[in-house]
């Protein structure tokens, strides 16, 4: 599969701490920015029961699914003891003098 980079907006869009969805043909990432400045890309479904993980709860590393609170990690996309289960994770780079944001398929 080849790889793709895009453009999916800017760091100014996204508050500290917040979240934002994007959507890319059929699939939908959610954005998150933590509080560490650092920017990570998930599936934005949860494997449960497809709730959008954009609408979480973030603690530290780790979104709590706005539905039934199963918690995925955003770093690996892995769903968190007792639960189980794999969310589509996203590598993110973000341009450091111009803020923009890009996504790798
Ligand atoms: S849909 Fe996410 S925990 Fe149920």
């Amino acid at each position: 599969m080849t790889m793709t980079k895009l453009l999916i907006g800017n760091i100014a869009e996204i508050d500290r701490q917040g979240s934002r969805k994007i959507q890319i043909g059929e699939l939908e990432v959610a954005l998150f920015r933590l509080s560490s400045g650092e920017v990570l890309a998930i599936e934005n479904k949860c494997p449960h029961k497809g709730g959008a993980l954009s609408e979480g709860m973030v603690c530290g590393r780790q979104v709590h699914c706005p539905l039934h609170d199963w918690r995925i990690d955003l770093a690996s996309g892995d769903v968190q003891a007792p639960d189980t289960g794999h969310v589509r994770t996203f590598e993110v780079e973000v341009n450091e003098s111009n803020g923009s944001i890009y996504l790798t398929l």
